[in-house]
């Protein structure tokens, strides 16, 4: 027997094929843009330490950056807004990052999308689910493109200081052999419902 969740999996992993327009979006009008506004700030900060952690230490020492103060955003950003907030993708590097089904239900969704050529930034999926427990809650994704700056980390042709780096920290590493303009990943927000 099928649980809830599962049930539910099954049915949005069904049903999201149907939806081939750039965007569907479920529940309030001002919790989406919520989640927008969040996923803005969540990306910014990431940038400004990557950034920063690129031009201060290059890219050896930015794994390092990325691999301590990825999760700290993250965190600070779930604290501040009350959201669970995090990223995702179908190819991770931290095993923290693995999707759920539903996760992996709207990421086959982007990839979808992006092999249409359909823009990263109407990429976003939102839906009310229900939970184990019968409560209810708001989830949010949107997508994150490659763009160039990720395959120094992401990509087919990783210095090899780089690759033992990454091989060191994150021994089941999948998040490489990425090119631009692949689907690198998503962000997934999401907060309960009264
Ligand atoms: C300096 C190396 C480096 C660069 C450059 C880099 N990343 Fe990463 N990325 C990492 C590391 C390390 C992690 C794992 C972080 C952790 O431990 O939480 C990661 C994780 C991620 C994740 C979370 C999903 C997963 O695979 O675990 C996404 C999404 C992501 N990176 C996207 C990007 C994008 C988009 C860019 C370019 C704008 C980029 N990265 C550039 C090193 C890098």
């Amino acid at each position: 027997m099928m649980n809830k969740k599962q049930l539910l999996a099954l049915l949005v992993g069904l049903s999201l094929p149907v939806y081939s327009s750039a965007l569907f979006a479920k529940g309030n009008q001002d919790t989406i843009n919520e989640a927008r506004n969040i996923v803005k700030q969540y990306a910014q900060s990431l940038k400004h330490e990557l950034k920063s952690a690129l031009k201060e230490k290059g890219t050896v020492l930015a794994i390092e950056s990325c691999h301590l103060k990825a999760p700290d955003v993250t965190d600070d950003i779930s604290h501040s807004s009350g959201w669970v907030v995090r990223r995702t993708s179908l190819k991770v590097r931290s095993l923290e990052d693995a999707p759920d089904k539903w996760e992996n239900a709207v990421l086959q969704q982007f990839e979808r999308m992006n092999k249409k050529g359909i823009d990263f930034d109407k990429m976003e999926f939102s839906d009310v689910v229900i939970k184990k427990d019968g409560s209810r809650a708001f989830r949010y994704m949107k997508a994150i493109p490659t763009q160039k700056v990720c395959l120094r980390c992401h990509g087919s042709n990783i210095k090899s200081k780089v690759a033992s780096q990454l091989d060191s920290l994150y021994p089941f590493d999948r998040a490489v052999g990425f090119k631009v303009n692949d689907l690198r990943g998503a962000f997934s927000l999401s907060k309960p419902l009264k």
